[in-house]
């Protein structure tokens, strides 16, 4: 019998992919597998029973991956699962940031209850022009599952496409082969690209990327959106950029008391991957992964 013990809540039909021969267990110090979605990791003693954790997403920076090899226990993640739900708020991301969306809701509510409140619309929304994405160059920096989704909606939806990734994998170029251009140095992306959008995970070479030096060499007015994780960009220097007037916004889906609630910036509560689609397809393949490393010792990933 073995025994997983679930940090987050994981969906059902993942966890139906466990047979009679798995038990839940609320004392993770007796688990063989942990199944984990954002809950921190780094703090907790490693249980000695522990023998693999399957991250339930694509970012494995909750999980503490040398204590885990330290100690043999192999830690997976679910790339590609959530890629499609990442990317749909990642275009949505382009079109709040290019459109008075946000702006226009918040007055349609606060002016709710006014009787002329069609009429007076029909002058306000002046104040809620907005700039289409047709035609305009999109940059993304990390071509792995999500960045050559993003790509590729963005080239369905007519936008030209500049994608930059040290590790591009031979599927992602041919993938993209003839319709993005890919560029061996992102500072090309910073100076021609009217949308930025950051796909690469949070480790010590990515740490702080997106930095003062990178911003300021952005073309005029880009919006910059990041859907990886928040320490990948120096924030105060975005704020810096936005009261200036070098870029137009900061889309970003983690919520910090830098960004929250500044000028130019939206904030969203790390809603990426909060789709009932990817959430059913990151349990199954968190599950299938535990379950074919303990029965068969098998490593996938995938
Ligand atoms: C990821 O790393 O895939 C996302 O952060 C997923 C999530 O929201 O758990």
């Amino acid at each position: 019998m073995y025994k997983y013990a679930c940090l987050n809540p994981i969906a059902a039909v993942g966890l139906d992919g466990f047979d009679a021969a798995y038990e839940k267990t609320e004392d993770v110090n007796e688990a063989q597998a942990i199944l984990v979605r954002s809950a921190a990791m780094h703090d907790m003693d490693l249980p000695e029973s522990l023998e693999v954790v399957a991250r339930a997403g694509a970012g494995v920076n909750n999980i503490p991956l040398d204590k885990c090899a330290q100690k043999g226990v192999v830690v997976f993640n679910t790339p590609g699962a959530n890629a499609n739900g990442v990317k749909e708020l990642v275009l949505t991301g382009m079109l709040l940031a290019s459109r008075g969306i946000v702006d226009g809701i918040n007055w349609v509510t606060e002016n709710k209850t006014d009787a002329d409140l069609a009429k007076k619309a029909e002058k306000q929304k002046k104040q809620y022009a907005g700039t289409e994405i047709l035609g305009k160059k999109l940059g993304v920096i990390g071509l792995g599952a999500i960045g050559v989704q993003v790509a590729n909606s963005a080239i369905k939806l007519g936008m030209e496409v500049v994608g930059y990734d040290p590790y591009l994998s031979v599927p992602a170029a041919l993938h993209l082969s003839g319709k993005a251009t890919i560029v061996k140095d992102p500072a090309e992306i910073y100076k021609n690209c009217d949308f930025i959008t950051i796909h690469v995970p949070l480790m010590d070479a990515t740490r702080g990327m997106v930095n003062a030096e990178a911003i300021a060499s952005m073309k005029e007015n880009a919006v910059v959106l990041n859907f990886s994780r928040d320490a990948l960009v120096e924030e105060e220097a975005i704020v810096k950029a936005l009261k200036d007037g070098k870029i137009r916004r900061y889309v970003c889906d983690f919520p910090n008391p830098t960004t929250a609630g500044q000028e130019g910036c939206i904030v969203l509560p790390h809603l990426g991957a909060s789709t009932a689609e990817s959430e059913d397809n990151c349990a199954i393949m968190a599950v299938k992964e535990i379950r074919d490393y303990l029965e068969n010792g098998n490593i996938t990933n995938s």
